[in-house]
């Protein structure tokens, strides 16, 4: 299926499971902070929470006409800017998809608004998608990088 078939829309509740299935996946697991794997039942609860009932988060997600197949989640920080969180499917990987996704949902982020992510070193796929939408690296640590973008004004 092109990317260009797929729609992306808001996270409802029925979709914490594909969103933790994603995001536990062994491939996108080996690139994030956090690896200790939450019972799917927190993970629903935290998720209901953090994204369902009009709070300052987002998660957007990527649907095929059968599934969910990737997110994009900006979770408001203390100063009310965003860290942003990606990932696909691992069936999907390197086929565009990721890049639709992300250009599309910082299209939808409000204006001014400051966006954090902070990447794996060896995630050199991530660091070129982010560049290529105008992140910048702020600054590096050993394991990571910390990447920021502005939407316009
Ligand atoms: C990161 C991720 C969302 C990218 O989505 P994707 O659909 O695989 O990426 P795309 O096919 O849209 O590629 C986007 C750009 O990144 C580059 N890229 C993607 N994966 C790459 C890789 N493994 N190595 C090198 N470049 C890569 C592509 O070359 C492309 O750049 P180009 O258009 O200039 O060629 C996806 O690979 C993923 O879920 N990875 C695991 C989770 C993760 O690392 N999340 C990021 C944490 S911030």
């Amino acid at each position: 299926m092109e990317p260009a078939q797929m729609t992306i829309d808001e996270a409802n509740a029925d979709d914490a499971e594909a969103v933790w299935r994603i995001r536990y996946s062994s491939e996108v697991n080996a690139f994030a902070r956090t690896k200790e794997i939450p019972a799917l039942s927190n993970h629903i609860q935290w998720f209901t929470k953090a994204y369902i009932g009009g709070g300052l988060n987002r998660c957007y997600v990527m649907r095929t006409a059968a599934e969910v197949i990737g997110y994009c989640r900006y979770d408001v920080d203390n100063d009310g800017s965003y860290v942003l969180s990606i990932a696909l499917d691992p069936a999907y990987h390197g086929q565009g998809v990721g890049s639709r996704l992300l250009g599309e949902t910082l299209a939808m982020m409000q204006k001014g608004a400051e966006i954090h992510a902070i990447v794996s070193r060896t995630n050199s796929g991530s660091q070129r998608l982010l560049s290529k939408y105008g992140f910048t690296e702020r600054t590096r640590d050993d394991a990571w990088l910390h990447m920021t973008k502005a939407i316009p004004v």
